[in-house]
């Protein structure tokens, strides 16, 4: 239930202490890379990190051999789905970590070499900034896709630090597209259509929705069959995750049959805190198969990398947030594989493919009461 890390496994690893970041490599046609991590500036930057100690126990020789660990694993290719899977990263609570996971993830799945787009589905356009896309208002963006109906195809960016990485940018006119959608033509499937028009091959698509149910969240569950609810490990985690529950049930009862909650990820979690093991262990009892065993950890380095316009795999290779991504990104390719060969099984043997765990039964009710049983718990 903790954050688990294979760093503690592996051998200490001597290497040269990293310099000054430099700039983005030109990677035409080269293998995945990762900048070289910056050196961490003070003994307080490396709390962040959950390497171990070396005989050279210094802030800097950590840093090295975190970034050299991260480094060795992201050349290592995972499976690729089957299809592509579309993926909605959904919460209704603001600052849980969607925007985050949405891009730290996607250029995880890239960098072990899976063709990743991440659709910027939030107004604020959080994760095109992250992802170093230009989303000032005359960019095209998903909102011309969504409410004029333009290919995917014309909005659609490279991501230029990470091969494999592409990003439909969202500008600040999404703002008006909740209201704007509804009066038009199957307003509630304009994404799964603009998706389905998009010819390029794409192993993952990852959907950063906004904080809200509204028209533009009901059109990514429409375009996905798996959501990814990120959890704040913190008070008030669970309050409101009947309602995006019941929304998820809805969606999939009138519009979308294929959708399923497959993913929770744990995040912002503070093993040194009781609560957040507290919430974590309430998430893992009644989630039983769709929360992730990798946990992202707070760290410095995951909140300041948007600002230099980089995900934290680029930004700090070495960090605990990106190696705690690099492994969630490993588990969710791996669970998809799992999936991928049970369906198989399952139409070789003529049955109907009931590949995801379903949630267990009287769940959102629980969790609707679950914050009266935190707060007698405190
Ligand atoms: N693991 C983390 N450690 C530290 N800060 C984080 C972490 N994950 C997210 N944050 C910060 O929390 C804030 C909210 O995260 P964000 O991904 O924007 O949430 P959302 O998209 O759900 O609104 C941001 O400032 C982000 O940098
Ligand atoms: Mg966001």
């Amino acid at each position: 239930m903790s954050v688990e890390h294979p760093v503690a496994e592996l051998p200490a690893v001597a290497e040269p202490v990293p310099g000054p970041r430099l700039p983005v490599p030109d990677r035409d046609g080269a293998a995945p890379v990762v900048q070289p991590a910056p050196a961490h500036e003070t003994l307080t930057d490396m709390q962040d990190s959950d390497t171990p100690p070396l005989a050279d126990d210094t802030p800097i020789a950590r840093a090295a051999q975190a970034a050299v660990t991260a480094m060795a694993r992201v050349g290592d290719p995972l499976p690729r789905p089957a299809q592509t899977r579309v993926i909605v990263v959904a919460n209704q609570k603001g600052g849980v970590g969607k925007t985050t996971t949405t891009v730290n993830l996607a250029a995880s799945l890239a960098l072990h070499g899976a063709r990743v787009l991440v659709i910027d589905l939030d107004p604020q356009g959080n994760a095109s900034t992250a992802l170093g896309i230009d989303h000032h208002a005359e960019v095209p963006s998903i909102y011309d896709v969504l409410v004029e109906g333009k290919p995917l195809a014309d909005v659609v960016q490279p991501v230029i630090d990470v091969e494999g990485l592409f990003c439909c940018p969202a500008t600040i006119d999404l703002a008006g597209a909740e209201i704007e959608l509804v009066s038009l033509v199957a307003r509630e499937s304009r994404l799964q259509r603009a998706i389905a028009a998009y010819e390029q091959p794409l192993d993952y698509i990852l959907i950063d929705c906004p904080p809200s149910l509204g028209l533009l969240t009901v059109n990514a569950m429409v375009a996905g069959r798996e959501v990814l609810i990120p959890i704040q490990c913190e008070y008030y985690a669970l309050e409101g995750l009947g309602q995006l529950l019941r929304n998820v049930d809805l969606v999939r009862a009138h519009l979308n049959p294929a959708l399923h909650v497959s993913t929770i990820l744990l995040t912002m979690y503070d093993a040194r805190t009781r609560l957040a093991s507290q919430v974590a262990e309430e998430v893992r009892n009644h989630f039983t198969t769709e929360v992730l065993r990798t946990s992202i950890p707070r760290s410095v380095r995951v909140s300041e990398a948007p600002s230099y316009g980089q995900t934290v795999l680029t930004y700090d290779p070495g960090s605990s947030g990106a190696l705690s991504y690099l492994e969630a990104a490993r588990e969710i390719a791996l669970r998809g594989a799992e999936a991928d060969a049970a369906a198989e099984v399952s139409y070789a043997a003529g049955g109907a493919s009931g590949v995801y765990a379903q949630r267990p039964h009287g769940l959102e009710q629980h969790m609707d009461q679950q914050h009266s049983t935190m707060e007698g718990n405190r």
